[in-house]
């Protein structure tokens, strides 16, 4: 959360900074500013509340120009959205900083300035920084030493770029659990959050490791590791297209990344399959050296842990890992599984699932799985060169491309595919039932055809999205791992259409929210041809005698006929291996339809961001 741009350059950096922002708004979209050192070496600011285009608007007839700058786009944690929350802060109107993340220990550090006579403009965590920074820097020490000498006094996680206007020819950064990125330019360089923000300008960069710190020059970057020793880092050359954040066509990112699906999974299984056989595409090896293939052979528990859309994928391979083979595995959101105790398992694979690869609390559950001791760690992951990816023992990468608006999709569908690889690939070591596992190759290779198929429906799926604008609360039933499917299926229509929506396992309603149940109340269900189906529809039957309005994405075999208060939107025959999969695009196009009528901003809903990099 928040999104940090920063340029040196020989050419002027305004524009550079503000198409970063632009391309980091998925961060936090609450407020925008930019910093810059002017020809007359004078630091010089702006700052607007709301999204990136307001900040471009006061730039318009106020330009900023310098060589040197930093920009940041917000997403309130501490303080409300406000221009004078907003980022950068600035002591002594001479020293200015972004950052993502959060100090915790800023309440003490505060009163510590404050008594020191630094007056404080904001209500940010990030505002301790910037005085003690000015603290340092006006006790003798350049400004490198002085960002250098007070991380020993930040508790809690920061990426930091910091500026002075007596020293137009340096950027200094720092990281400390909030992602950084250097990009290398020729007589140029640039800081982003991530590489999305600097692709118009390098497919070169640096990632920093936690505890780094570097002083950026035009020519010239000096790294310093935890210790504050010299260190050199890689310089990897990135294939991101720019492309991929364009919206071509499409109204909306999310509409747009709906309809990537077929391509996407078809990225994610190309060179993944044979005719009998998974292909190994799980990458690196433990600390003493074991492969994937030997970890696969010896595990005998597997733990997954993962946050929001990215833990349901993780509910629905649970499951399928256990109806396939004889690992139990258990799933867990990671906010919750960091805190809990738990014993050291010999042979416990750890599987941690993100799209981002920087979510705060996926990062420390891995961290602390690590302590505590494990056979591996594995990573599914839609970033190369995340934070996560870097951290765990294994990766196997979904292939997705850039998902840029905030609701999940893509990026679900296709950590659903991986999952399957996975299995497959766990199968194989455990010498399972060769026919079951052509079996599930089969259903993956008809997978980005079916989803094509459902994708055509997507006009009787916006005209059913109609019935639901006037609409406070929704219900989503799902049994077996249908049931995670509806869980995922109320995220999406909560988090972009704000209606209040609940999913329950279907043979639960009786236990309690049956009472929920009459007219108001939409029950959206998904009833794929399993053999779960004949009980799923004695549930709806429960509801239909009360009074309730069903909408079903069913299979042809479920026989379900339309009557007055059923509404059936009739699916392909699908196999139920890979039904979890093509059942979970007919419920996003009907949460981006809803919110599309109700008017929300589809791409930037309210109170999120796409990457939560703090707790
Ligand atoms: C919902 C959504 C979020 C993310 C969650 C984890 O549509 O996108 O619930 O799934 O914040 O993010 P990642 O997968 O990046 O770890």
């Amino acid at each position: 959360m928040c999104g940090i741009v920063g340029a040196i350059a020989q050419r002027p950096v305004t524009e550079i900074l503000l198409e970063g922002l632009s391309r980091l708004e998925y961060r936090g979209y609450d407020s925008a500013g930019l910093a810059i050192i002017n020809a007359d070496q004078h630091l010089q600011r702006e700052r607007a509340v709301g999204k990136v285009v307001a900040l471009k608007n006061k730039l318009k007839s106020k330009p900023l120009i310098g060589l040197l700058g930093i920009a940041h786009t917000r997403w309130a944690t501490h303080g409300k959205p406000a221009e004078r929350n907003a980022h950068p802060h600035v002591s002594n109107n001479r020293i200015a900083v972004v950052h993502n993340g959060i100090i915790e220990n800023y309440e003490v550090l505060r009163e510590e300035l404050k008594a020191e006579g630094y007056q404080f403009e904001s209500d940010t965590d990030t505002e301790v920084i910037v005085h003690l920074i000015e603290k340092a820097e006006s006790q003798g020490m350049n400004l490198l030493e002085a960002v250098m000498s007070i991380k020993t006094r930040l508790r809690g996680a920061y990426a930091l770029g910091v500026i002075s206007n007596d020293e137009p020819d340096h950027l200094i950064i720092a990281r400390h659990g909030s992602p950084l990125v250097i990009g290398l330019g020729l007589g140029e360089n640039f800081i982003g959050s991530d590489i999305q923000a600097l692709l118009p300008v390098t497919n070169r960069f640096i990632y920093l490791e936690n505890g780094d710190t570097a002083q950026i020059s035009r020519y010239e970057i000096a790294l310093y590791d935890v210790t504050g020793e010299s260190v050199e880092r890689d310089i990897v050359q990135s294939n991101a297209s720019m492309g991929s954040c364009e919206l071509g066509e499409y109204r909306h990112f999310m509409h747009k990344e709906i309809f990537e699906q077929p391509q996407a999974i078809q990225a994610t299984l190309d060179g993944r399959l044979e005719a009998d056989a998974f292909v190994n595409c799980i990458s690196g090896t433990t600390a003493n050296g074991q492969t994937a293939q030997q970890v696969l052979k010896e595990v005998d528990e597997i733990q997954i842990i993962a946050c929001g859309t990215s833990y349901h994928a993780g509910l629905i391979a649970r499951y399928w890992i256990e109806s396939m083979t004889d690992v139990p595995c258990n799933v867990e959101v990671a906010s919750e599984y960091r805190y809990r105790r738990q014993p050291p398992k010999k042979n416990l694979l750890v599987i941690t699932l993100s799209q981002s690869g920087e979510t705060a609390d996926t990062l420390a559950a891995l961290e602390k799985v690590k302590q505590t001791g494990c056979l591996a760690t594995l990573s599914i992951c839609n970033v190369p060169e995340s934070s996560l990816t870097r951290e765990s023992d294994f990766t196997l990468m979904t292939l997705a491309g850039a998902e840029i608006g905030v609701a999940s999709t893509k990026a679900f569908t296709t950590q659903l595919v991986a999952l399957q690889i996975l299995l497959g690939l766990l199968m194989q070591a455990k010498q399972a039932d060769q026919a079951k596992i052509e079996h599930l190759i089969t259903g993956l290779k008809q997978l980005p055809l079916l989803v094509e198929q459902v994708l055509d429906r997507d006009t009787a799926i916006e005209t059913m999205a109609e019935d639901f604008i006037d609409k406070n609360n929704a219900l989503f039933l799902g049994r077996g791992e249908q049931y995670p499917v509806a869980m995922e299926g109320a995220l999406k229509l909560k988090e972009i259409s704000y209606i209040h929506a609940e999913a329950y396992p279907a043979g639960e309603l009786k236990h309690g929210p049956l009472a929920l149940v009459d007219n108001e109340m939409p029950i959206i269900t998904v009833a794929p041809n399993t053999v779960l189906l004949e009980k799923l529809k004695s549930n709806l039957e429960e509801v239909r005698s009360r009074g309730g309005v069903l909408y079903i994405f069913a299979d042809k075999a479920a026989k379900i006929a339309k009557q007055d208060n059923i509404h059936i939107i009739e699916m392909p025959a699908i196999p139920e291996s890979i039904a979890a999969i093509v059942y979970s695009v007919p419920l996003q196009l009907l949460s981006y339809y809803t919110a599309v009528f109700k008017g929300t901003d589809v791409d930037k809903p309210r109170n999120l961001a796409k990457s939560v990099t703090v707790e």
